[in-house]
Order: C-alpha cells, then sequence, then structure tokens
C-alpha cells in the first residue's frame, strides 16, 4: 500500500515541519514562486504557486507518483490494456478523440471511434441542414437529450460551454426522465413536429431514462396519432442496441458507443452527439483535437511539468496529509457554470473507492467531495467558511482571459476571481471576527479563450487527474459498483414484504403511502 512506503513517510514528516509556513512568507521569500510553480499547454495555463508546498513538497510528491507507478500505468491506459481490473475491461475513452497518430493510437481502435464517429456526423449535419425532418417533414428546431450522469452531464456542461456557437433556431434541452414535470416542462415549450428526442444510455436499462423516452414516445405518437411518428423523431445513443430497438428506435437512428468505455468518460463518443449538433462536426473535431493535445502532454510530458499530474499529487497533497474532505470548483465564466456537477461525478463516481485494485481494504482517504457554483454567487452563500471557517477547502478558480462574447461585466468577473485568490491566500489582520487567516490554497486554470480545444483540453486534463489520482491511491476509477447498489433497493422495494425491513424504511414508506 502506498501509505507504507518510504516516500509517504516523509512526506508525513515534511508536513509537519512546513505546516507552520504561511504562503504570504513563501511569497515574500522567492520572487519568482508564480514563475516556478505554473505552467502551459496550448491554451490552457495553470497557476499553482498559491498552494502551501515547497519545492521540496513537489519534489516528494513526484516521487510518490513515481512509487506509485504512474508511468507504467499511464502508458497502459494509452496502450489500451485492461486498466479495469474489477471489470477486466481496458479503458478506451483517449481511443475515441485518436486520429490515428496520438498516444492512443497504440491500442489499435482508432479507426473503430472514427467509424463510430462518421455515422455520428452524417446524422448531425442531416440535422443541421434540415435533411432530416420529423413525421411531418419540418425540419428540427429542438433536440431534447434523454439520459442521466455520464449520458447528461458531459453533454450538457459541453453545450452550455459552447453555446455561443451555437446557431438559431436549434435549441437543446436535456431530462433525466425523473421527473414527469420536469420532462413536460420541455415538452410544453416545444413543438412536437419539430423535436427530436436524442436518447442516450449506455445500457438502455437505467430506468428514469427509459421512463422520460416512453413519455416523449407518447407525447410524439399522441400529437400525430400514429405509432410511426416516433420513428422519425428518435436517435439513440447506446451499447445496448437491442434496447434501443425494443423502444421503438430504428436501427439506422441508434448510435454505438464501446462497452469498455465508462459513461462519465464518453463524451468524446457520439454521447457527444448533442454537442456536434450544437457546434457541427467541424468544431466537433476541434474539441477532439483539444482533448488529443491534452492526451499527448499528458503521456510525454515528464511528471514534475505535467499538469493532470501535478492537479492529482496537490489533491494527495491536501487529502492525505492536511486532512482536507472537500475541494471546491469555482468557474468565473458563467458558461463553465455546469463544470462543477460534471467534475462531481467524474472525480467522486470513479475515485470515491475504500478497497484498492485488488480489493483489500485500504488505510487512507480517497477521492474528496467536489462541490462548486459560478464563483462570483457562490461568494455570498459559502465563501465565508471558504475565508473563516474551521475546514481547509483547496479551491479550482477556472477562468476565461477573452470571453467568447465580450461585455463589461468580464472585468467584474475577473476583478473577483483575482480578489477571492489573492484574499483567500494573504488574508488579513482585524479583531477575532474580522480576522481573515490567510493561507487557504487555490489552483487558477486560465483557458486563452472558450473554444472547443480548450474546452476539450479542460476536460481531458480531469479526466487524466483522475486516473493519476486513482493510481497513487491503487483504486480502480473505472468501475461504480456503490451506484448499484440504490438501483437495485429501489427496483426491488415496491414488492418487498413489510417484514423484511428495517423500521426507519418500513416507518417512511407508511408515511409516504409507497407501496
Ligand atoms: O449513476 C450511475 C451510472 O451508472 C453512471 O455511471 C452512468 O453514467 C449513469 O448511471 C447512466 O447510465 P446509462 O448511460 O447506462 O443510462
Amino acid at each position: 500500500m502506498i501509505n507504507e512506503s518510504s516516500t509517504w513517510k516523509k512526506l508525513q514528516d515534511h508536513f509537519k515541519q512546513t505546516s507552520g509556513l504561511h504562503l504570504r512568507d513563501l511569497f515574500a521569500a522567492d520572487a519568482r514562486r508564480f514563475q516556478t510553480f505554473s505552467c502551459e499547454h496550448q491554451g490552457l495555463f495553470l497557476d499553482y504557486s498559491k498552494n502551501r508546498i515547497t519545492g521540496v513538497t513537489f519534489e516528494l510528491l513526484t516521487e510518490l507518483a513515481r512509487e506509485a507507478g504512474v508511468e507504467a500505468w499511464r502508458e497502459r491506459l494509452f496502450r489500451g490494456d485492461p486498466v479495469n481490473l474489477s471489470e477486466a475491461k481496458p479503458a478506451l475513452h483517449p481511443t475515441l478523440r485518436d486520429d490515428g497518430h496520438g498516444p492512443a493510437a497504440a491500442a489499435g481502435k482508432s479507426d473503430e471511434a472514427a467509424a463510430d464517429r462518421a455515422r455520428m456526423y452524417e446524422l448531425c449535419e442531416d440535422v443541421r441542414a434540415g435533411r432530416r425532418t420529423g413525421f411531418g417533414g419540418k425540419p428540427f428546431r429542438t433536440v431534447v437529450n434523454v439520459g442521466t450522469g455520464g449520458s447528461h452531464l458531459g453533454p450538457a456542461a459541453a453545450c452550455r460551454a459552447l453555446a455561443h456557437l451555437g446557431r438559431d433556431g436549434l435549441n437543446l434541452s436535456f431530462v433525466t426522465g425523473a421527473d414527469d414535470r420536469r420532462l413536460s416542462e420541455t415538452l410544453n415549450r416545444s413543438d412536437p413536429e419539430r423535436t427530436l428526442f436524442v436518447v442516450t444510455s449506455k445500457t438502455f436499462a437505467t430506468r428514469e431514462t427509459l421512463a422520460g423516452a416512453e413519455r416523449a414516445r407518447d407525447w410524439i405518437t399522441g400529437h400525430y396519432g400514429a405509432d410511426d411518428a416516433w420513428r422519425a423523431h428518435c436517435l439513440a445513443v447506446t451499447s445496448n442496441p437491442v434496447g434501443a430497438l425494443r423502444l421503438g428506435v430504428p436501427r439506422e437512428n441508434v448510435l454505438t458507443i464501446r462497452d469498455d468505455v465508462g459513461g462519465r468518460f464518453s463524451l468524446w463518443s457520439p454521447v457527444g452527439f448533442p454537442l456536434a449538433v450544437l457546434i457541427g462536426s467541424e468544431r466537433f473535431e476541434e474539441f477532439l483535437a483539444g482533448a488529443r493535445s491534452m492526451d499527448a502532454h499528458f503521456a510525454g510530458a515528464p511528471l514534475e511539468s505535467n499538469m493532470p499530474v501535478i492537479l492529482a499529487l496537490l489533491d494527495v497533497w491536501y487529502v492525505n496529509f492536511h486532512g482536507a474532505g472537500s475541494r471546491a470548483v469555482l468557474p468565473y465564466d458563467y458558461a463553465l457554470e455546469r463544470l462543477p456537477e460534471y467534475l462531481q461525478q467524474l472525480e467522486m463516481e470513479s475515485n470515491g473507492k475504500s478497497v484498492d485494485r485488488d480489493g483489500r481494504a485500504i488505510g487512507y482517504a480517497t477521492a474528496p467531495v467536489v462541490w462548486g457554483k459560478v464563483g462570483v454567487e457562490g461568494q455570498h452563500a459559502f465563501y465565508q467558511l471558504l475565508h473563516q471557517g474551521k475546514r481547509l477547502v483547496p479551491c479550482d478558480f477556472i477562468v476565461t482571459a477573452k470571453s467568447a462574447d465580450p461585455s463589461p461585466s468580464d472585468d467584474f468577473l475577473h476583478a473577483n476571481f483575482l480578489a477571492q485568490s489573492r484574499a483567500l491566500m494573504c488574508g488579513d489582520d482585524g479583531d477575532p471576527h474580522r480576522r481573515n487567516p490567510g493561507n487557504r490554497p487555490s489552483n487558477a486554470l486560465v483557458l486563452d479563450a472558450l473554444s472547443p480545444f480548450t474546452l476539450g483540453s479542460l476536460l481531458a486534463l480531469y479526466e487524466h487527474k483522475v486516473f493519476v489520482q486513482a493510481m497513487i491511491w491503487s483504486v480502480n476509477p473505472f468501475d461504480q459498483w456503490g451506484v448499484e447498489l440504490g438501483k437495485r433497493v429501489a427496483a426491488e422495494l415496491p414488492g418487498v414484504r413489510e417484514n423484511d425491513l428495517d423500521g426507519s424504511t418500513r416507518g417512511l414508506m407508511k408515511r409516504l403511502n409507497f407501496s
């Protein structure tokens, strides 16, 4: 186990020796701290100088990554070796954005991914150009993605981020199907004759997604008074085409995704269809190119200057040595407002684990709680705790230097980001109530501009960060058995005998009149 390694012990000692240091003093003592602890990769700049680290901390952390075999695991990932050990599968998401020349070409699956993509582009360009129409012959104006988790959060976050590249006359909506009323709101403002439903579900077995899709089908067939109509208004994205056919989706409208790509890593596959419809296939290629460029950086850069590795190591430092239980994601760009929930699934579903990849219990903390909100709104909600609370909450500030749609409020957002990251770091003096201790760590990720390329790069950065952390913690980031239990219990509850239940669940069922 990694916590028995000599470097882990050195880091524990180092933590004790350095815990009295204040970031303010570290900056005062080193005029080049910003230059030393920052790096850049094709439009993405990372300033990690406002972290409680010294050169020695960083050396020890990279030594830890080497000891955990991060370099060898990285090769296995790109080669397509099984890295999802509990399910004996590779994790092929990097092949989805490979062009045959990137690091994932070694896995030999890039051509298959390109073929799936070509089919997606054909459909998406047909929708965009109005060549594909509804049952009544009208071009589509609304595309509704029905899906949840990885079949929802990635496309929703990316479409929000790149909404400025959409064009008038085509609206996108994302529904989970878990709440009829939410779905009704979307249906009520849509024209059935111009609405296309994309049912996205890797398994095609997720109850709420299927329920939402059935409602959509009833809405369409009810409108036309013809069962056939649904065929013209639906697409499916899945690795279970049989399930899609059962829902009445015609075979030619089924886009397939690989089983060896996890849902939360699948945005680069036809799961990204809503994004491709929004920005078009050419710009979707730029999105993939951004991710591919991050793949190349992750695969080739030494650990010391490798952005995903740096982010992962900083988290390990706070989680395992400072005892931090959470990390805040704070975009200062409204276009990135859905990023926190996307990262929540990516990080917590991947690394919220208590056994190592061989199934042995581990004695150290793993993924922190990841949470956040557009920073300028968070300031009026939870920043009090960030500044003066008893808990250490490292923050990731995410900022865009040049807005896609410039406005006078950009300066306001930038000013607030700069002020908050500085205030958290420096603090100030005052009476006990007014005193801000400072020394609160943060990263700043600055995107030159929010483009398909930089967004692809940013998301791939976090994917690889999650992978590196998992390798250090020896957990499997590609399964999610914890989620399955809740799904099973929910399915079993309606028919269960009362006596087989605990008193609380029985009591609550009575309260809710649930049977
Ligand atoms: O939330 C659990 C989960 O299994 C996720 O991993 C997945 O992204 C989501 O459900 C949706 O699953 P599916 O795409 O199969 O409907």
